[in-house]
């Protein structure tokens, strides 16, 4: 079926569920990330698995539902679990649910993710604001004839990561004690599912990178497609400077994650309130 009406049967499904919600901002929740949800005031919770055209999370540690509700004085629509090319689905299916969410009404993006740190200064735990990104995923999901009716063939991304929503962002940071801990970098997202060899590491910390992980790059490429300004956060757990790197467990990523989240869950609510 065609992307396009997928999109729109889709949209169709989650307004007739809540007929009476509209969101304002869209937010992406990634790996151990979850506790921001139980901050949500939740009026409305909807399974993929219910949704038409949804994909369903094959990672554990992803939910796999939409939550509709209020957070810090907005109307938010929540991913709780999302969607990585390594699972093998194609880049527009790891983009449909942020085209929904823009469909629904949403006007602003905020993503998050668990990342490996590649600059030397960062500790475990910390978060990174994102200010830029370098895709070496093997494919975007724009590649195909272009939907018009989403955005342009040629989207910019000079300013791919909102200047106004990092400074917001940093202020935040500032306000609630946090300024030691959250740093601002360069993400590079990579296909996966393997982590990293140290040459590998290497590597991307010597084409400017300060941080990678497997995800957030095709949906901010989609959201600016969109016309969305987008808020990212990457929680840094793990890493992988030359000095710092061993063998990565994964138990070891989500005690990171959860270590973080009381911090990420502040740092976005605060952010939103300022949008
Ligand atoms: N590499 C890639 N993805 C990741 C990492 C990493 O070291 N840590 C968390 N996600």
């Amino acid at each position: 079926m065609l992307h396009m009406q997928q999109l729109r049967e889709a949209t169709v499904y989650i307004e007739a569920y809540a007929p009476n919600f509209r969101p304002d901002i869209g937010i992406i929740l990634g790996t151990g990330l979850g506790a921001l949800a139980r901050e949500v005031e939740v009026e409305h919770s909807i399974s993929y698995a219910n949704i038409p055209h949804f994909p369903l999370s094959t990672v554990e540690s992803h939910a796999g539902r939409l939550l509709l509700g209020r957070l810090g004085g907005k109307n938010v629509a929540v991913l709780q679990g999302r969607f990585h090319y390594y699972e093998r689905y194609t880049m527009e299916q790891v983009v449909l649910p942020v085209r929904v969410l823009k469909m629904l009404g949403i006007k602003q993006l905020v993503v998050s993710n668990a990342a490996g740190g590649l600059n030397p200064d960062f500790n475990i735990a910390d978060l990174m604001l994102i200010d830029d990104h370098i895709n070496l995923q093997p494919t975007n999901p724009l590649i195909g004839p272009n939907h018009d009716e989403l955005g342009p063939r040629f989207p910019d991304m000079f300013a791919a990561y909102d200047h106004g929503l990092l400074a917001h962002a940093e202020a935040a940071a500032q306000e609630l004690g946090q300024a030691d801990t959250t740093r601002r970098g360069v993400y590079v997202s990579v296909p996966g599912p393997m982590l990293e060899t140290p040459a590998e590491y290497r590597y991307l910390r010597i084409i400017g990178a300060d941080a990678v992980g497997m995800s957030t790059v095709p949906e901010v490429i989609a959201a600016r497609h969109l016309g969305l300004p987008v808020l990212a956060v990457s929680v840094i757990t793990d890493l992988c400077s030359p000095g710092h790197l061993k063998p990565v467990v994964l138990a070891d990523i989500f005690a990171a994650a959860a270590k973080a989240e009381p911090r990420l869950t502040a740092l976005v609510k605060a952010v939103i309130e300022k949008m």
